[in-house]
């Protein structure tokens, strides 16, 4: 039988670099930093680690406005701790995955440069120019146009005016964007998340936008419009194929496209014949109400939509989103993990998660995110859940010697790596435990999702290949008597219920999950 794909069977770890451990003293992580922790992520067992973007940079969107496609940003580090780093990670059987912004560089990538220095410079239609602008809006708010006095024509930009929008039409923006690609995964890089993947083509009329009908004071200025010519346009998915096949030169690696659409749009990354994104992300978890009928309803609509041969993935959580244990309370953040650990196919979870690391206030004079202050208080600020990670108890919670660029949750005392590891039920070791289950039996990672059903609060499902596992998740604060066959408590979310025989009907405490196996010889009742 034909090996499956590493990506395939593998949890992603996803780190913001700039949070996760300083090692020079500067307040902002870097790339010693993670190789520092890299045996804690063994332990935590975890399969790749998803970096964001540590190129150089101006940092006006903390990496995601690169100024050089090839290179690290001194904050991190050099390139021979990037290649260092990437030894370190492999030597430990763990992946990388860089993170790839397409759609834009920096206002101070030497491309933009050249192209805003003249009409006539060679690479003006590296990015989109015009005399007169659309109604296009910025996701950072205010026109997606900025006018440029020297060359007195607008240009494009999707997200800050310091983000000019790159052509993809051009092929010598493919051409060079593409050698990119080839020069990480020519490193040894494992695959790529792509940033904004159903952002990079636009309507080559550029057409206005037509107004949202569903949009409400309150909300960000850009949801004033519906993006119909500005993202999801049909010809992305022959680049999305381009792309894709640039990754397949090279043997084992992966391409995942982050992609904020309706199920039913996303699914169309996967691409004809499937040679789209091997992942399009699937952010349902972090978008739908947490209860048990509609995490129910987002099960059966994404697995009943996913196209035939494609692999399925979940994500619960990123750089860009609210913490989950903020979103659904500490207790529910559990349940979550066992959620995440028990649903099929590849999953990525975002640094912190592992401690149930909440969303930390930020002050006004504390604010870096540039979504938040150029459109402050909407709710879009970012830097809530870009906060250090707590290692230990000490000042700045090992995390760094300096001032770090982020508060640290007032938490951390109690809520660290250190602390948690020092208590057996803490969510760190259900985690663990968690993961390590999915690693011990691969039926969790590629059987079928079976009969996914909401009643009482309770979210049940089954799990059904050489083995039989129920999953129950009391996704209520009530406890609930619930029917069962026979089996054995693997996991449960309080940690304490662990090889209990079970049988008929099961008691629930609130915010309990269990994972039970089921014995074949009770399958028949369920
Ligand atoms: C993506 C990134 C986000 C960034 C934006 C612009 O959505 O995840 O952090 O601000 O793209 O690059």
């Amino acid at each position: 039988m034909q090996k499956s794909p590493w990506w395939q069977h593998s949890v992603i770890y996803e780190i913001y670099p700039r949070s996760f451990q300083d090692s020079n003293g500067d307040g902002i992580g870097d790339l010693n930093g993670i190789v520092a922790r890299l045996d804690y992520l063994v332990k935590l067992g975890v399969d790749a680690v998803w970096i964001s973007p540590i190129y150089p940079s101006p940092m006006a969107d903390f990496g995601y406005d690169v100024a050089d496609y090839c290179g690290i940003d001194p904050i991190f580090g050099t390139m021979d701790d990037f290649k260092h780093l990437l030894a370190e990670v492999h030597s430990r059987g763990l992946r990388m995955i860089l993170d790839f912004v397409p759609n834009h560089t920096s206002d101070y990538h030497p491309w933009f440069i050249e192209s805003r220095s003249s009409r006539m410079n060679p690479k003006r239609d590296w990015y989109l120019w015009r005399d007169q602008p659309s109604n296009w809006l910025s996701n950072f708010g205010g026109s997606a146009w900025e006018f440029d006095e020297t060359t007195r024509q607008y240009y494009l930009h999707s997200f800050l005016k310091q983000q000019p929008d790159l052509n993809w039409r051009n092929p010598d923006v493919k051409a060079a964007m593409f050698d990119a690609l080839r020069f990480w995964l020519g490193l040894g890089v494992d695959g790529f998340r792509v940033d904004v993947m159903w952002l990079m083509i636009k309507d080559d009329q550029f057409r206005d936008n037509p107004p949202n009908p569903g949009y409400r004071l309150g909300q960000p200025s850009n949801n004033r419009l519906l993006p119909v010519y500005s993202s999801d346009r049909p010809e992305v998915h022959q680049l999305v194929a381009a792309m894709r096949a640039v990754v397949d030169e090279f043997p084992d690696r992966v391409l995942i496209g982050e992609i904020y659409l309706p199920v039913q749009q996303l699914m169309t990354y996967y691409g004809a014949g499937l040679k789209g994104a091997n992942l399009p992300f699937n952010f349902q978890l972090l978008q739908c109400a947490w209860s048990a009928e509609a995490v129910a309803q987002v099960i059966t609509g994404y697995e009943g939509a996913l196209p035939i041969g494609a692999w399925p993935n979940w994500v619960l959580g990123n750089h860009d989103q609210p913490r989950m244990a903020t979103r659904v309370g500490p207790s529910q953040a559990r349940v979550a993990a066992m959620l995440l650990l028990t649903l099929p196919g590849t999953l990525t979870m975002y640094y912190g998660e592992e401690l149930g690391m909440t969303n930390v206030p930020i002050a006004p004079e504390q604010v870096q995110d540039p979504a938040e202050k150029n459109e402050p208080g909407l709710g879009q600020g970012r830097d809530p859940e870009r906060t250090p990670m707590p290692w230990d108890d000490s000042h700045c919670a090992g995390f760094t010697a300096a001032s770090p660029w982020l508060p640290i949750g007032d938490d951390y005392a109690s809520l660290n790596v250190e602390a948690l590891e020092q208590n057996q039920d803490s969510i760190l070791h259900l985690y663990r435990r968690l993961i390590g289950l999915r690693r011990s039996h691969p039926t969790l990672v590629k059987a079928k999702l079976d009969v996914v059903t909401a009643d009482s609060g309770v979210l049940r499902f089954q799990r059904v290949g050489e083995e039989h596992f129920l999953v129950l998740l009391n996704m209520s604060h009530n406890p609930v008597q619930v029917e069962i066959g026979q089996g054995t408590i693997l996991v449960c979310t309080y940690l304490d219920r662990e090889a209990q025989q079970v049988k008929d009907s099961l008691h629930l405490r609130a915010a309990e999950g269990v994972v039970i196996q089921l014995d074949q010889s009770t399958e028949k009742l369920l």
